[in-house]
């Protein structure tokens, strides 16, 4: 029988689930409660940006197998139902907000169809699987909850999510477990390493990766302070560090560190619910790592004075990227973002360009400045910061770069420009990590 699958929210994580499934060959019903949003998936468009990912919910709603709806009834003939709305950082505290998920299970556990299958992809505090069980059973006693967290990057999303480098599945019993290996049929068959866990387990997986990746970034860019107290070269030492099988190159590139909807706030709520449970003093070292990453957005900030003045105000500064990695147009905790509005408020006459971005990061900040032409934002800059490692910055001609700025000064906040070339372009070049 082919089984019909539900996606419950339809935004990062939802949307590019929702049209993978379909991709997979499986009836999808994507719901959400943003109108907006269901309207523009429904005609094709994504609401952000993701390479690939239009052309693919496009091709899928000409199959015919991909819907929208904001009427939460569309769900009940579903087999699967996955819940995949956001769970951002709490307003007063360092916990992540509960609310979309509750709501989301409270939605649609009247109505799951008997021997239905709700699984949990957001990333949640360890115990809220358990604690959803208990009150879905109570509501609707034939269906089940499972959990299945989710590691796709943005950027990556269409490609991590049909070939995702391993698949963690919490479940209670062992018909949960064989309906997701159903719809991971495909996986399976391509070998994608397979991991049942408990619940518990299966989202201290997600907390526990996330935690991971952040520490390896803030320790290279601890290093980086290093490098820069000691004359040392930060991306000398990483690339010599990452030789290591044991260490592995990948996540050390040394910067003005990490942002995003989930690093951040995963590891902070991730403290939180640590503490909750009496485990705090087992993740102190991550305040460590939150520290160290905000640190390195303060170190740019130092540069940019020291190579101007300590009086920041009427400099014209020009930020080369908005969003908080690139091919993304996500701004949130977007670590160049938040340095430009940081100089912004010192006075600074701030120009941001980014490929993408623009369009969100003006939404958020619109007293900032904004140029959609690359050369039109470096024109007459006092001081150049590149801030979001995207290929079109990189490909820039560092001499007819030269002829559009008032003085030929570029920090690097990504360590990601080729520093001779501009040297030998003439230009006062620095970098986080670099004597
Ligand atoms: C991250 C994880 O990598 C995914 O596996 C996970 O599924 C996802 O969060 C999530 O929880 O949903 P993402 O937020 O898309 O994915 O971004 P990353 O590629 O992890 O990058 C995070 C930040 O770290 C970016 O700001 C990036 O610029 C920065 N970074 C990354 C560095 O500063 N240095 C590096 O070496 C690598």
């Amino acid at each position: 029988m082919k089984l019909r699958v539900s996606v419950i929210g339809t935004g990062y994580l939802g949307a590019t689930h929702a049209a993978c499934m379909s991709a997979m060959g499986f009836d999808v019903i994507g719901v959400d409660i943003d109108a907006t949003k269901i309207e523009l998936l429904s005609r094709g468009k994504v609401p952000f940006y993701e390479p690939g990912l239009e052309e693919l919910l496009q091709q899928e709603i000409a199959s015919g197998r991909l819907t929208f709806s904001t009427d939460f009834q569309a769900i009940k003939e579903a087999d699967v139902h996955f819940i995949c709305v956001g769970t951002p950082q709490s307003e007063n505290s360092l916990a992540a907000d509960m609310k979309y998920v509750d709501a989301a299970l409270d939605a649609i556990a009247p109505i799951c169809k008997p021997g239905s299958l709700v699984v949990g992809k957001s990333t949640v505090p360890v115990g809220t699987a358990a604690r959803l069980r208990s009150k879905l059973l109570t509501i609707n006693p034939k269906v089940d909850l499972a959990w299945n967290p989710e590691f796709l990057r943005e950027g990556f999303a269409v490609e991590d999510t049909l070939h995702p480098n391993r698949l963690v599945v919490g479940v209670t019993t062992d018909e949960a477990e064989n309906k997701l290996k159903a719809i991971y049929a495909k996986n399976l068959s391509e070998n994608t390493p397979w991991v049942r866990a408990d619940l518990p387990t299966s989202e201290l997986v997600k907390v526990a990766a996330n935690s991971f990746l952040a520490t390896k970034i803030s320790f290279i860019n601890a290093m980086a302070e290093v490098c820069e107290a000691a004359g040392g070269d930060v991306t000398v030492l990483a690339k010599a560090i990452g030789y290591d099988p044991r260490i592995g190159s990948r996540f050390l590139q040394a910067g003005i560190g990490f942002g995003g909807g989930c690093l951040p706030k995963d590891i902070r709520a991730f403290m939180a619910r640590a503490g909750e449970l009496g485990a705090d003093q087992a993740l102190e070292f991550l305040r460590e790592i939150d520290s160290i990453n905000l640190r390195a957005r303060q170190r740019v900030i130092e540069l940019v004075r020291k190579d101007l003045s300590d009086n920041l105000t009427g400099k014209k500064i020009t930020v080369l990227g908005a969003a908080f990695k690139p091919d993304s147009d996500d701004v949130r905790d977007s670590p160049a973002l938040d340095i430009a509005v940081q100089i912004a408020a010192a006075g600074a006459q701030v120009t941001i360009h980014d490929p993408k971005a623009i369009a969100p990061a003006k939404k958020r900040f619109p007293a900032l400045g904004f140029a959609e032409d690359v050369e039109v934002a470096l024109k007459g800059a006092d001081l150049v910061l590149h801030l979001t490692e995207w290929k079109q910055y990189r490909e820039l001609d560092p001499v007819k770069v030269k002829a559009l700025v008032a003085s030929p000064i570029i920090i690097d906040g990504r360590n990601a420009l080729d520093r001779e070339a501009w040297i030998a372009a003439g230009w006062k070049f620095r970098a986080l990590g670099r004597s």
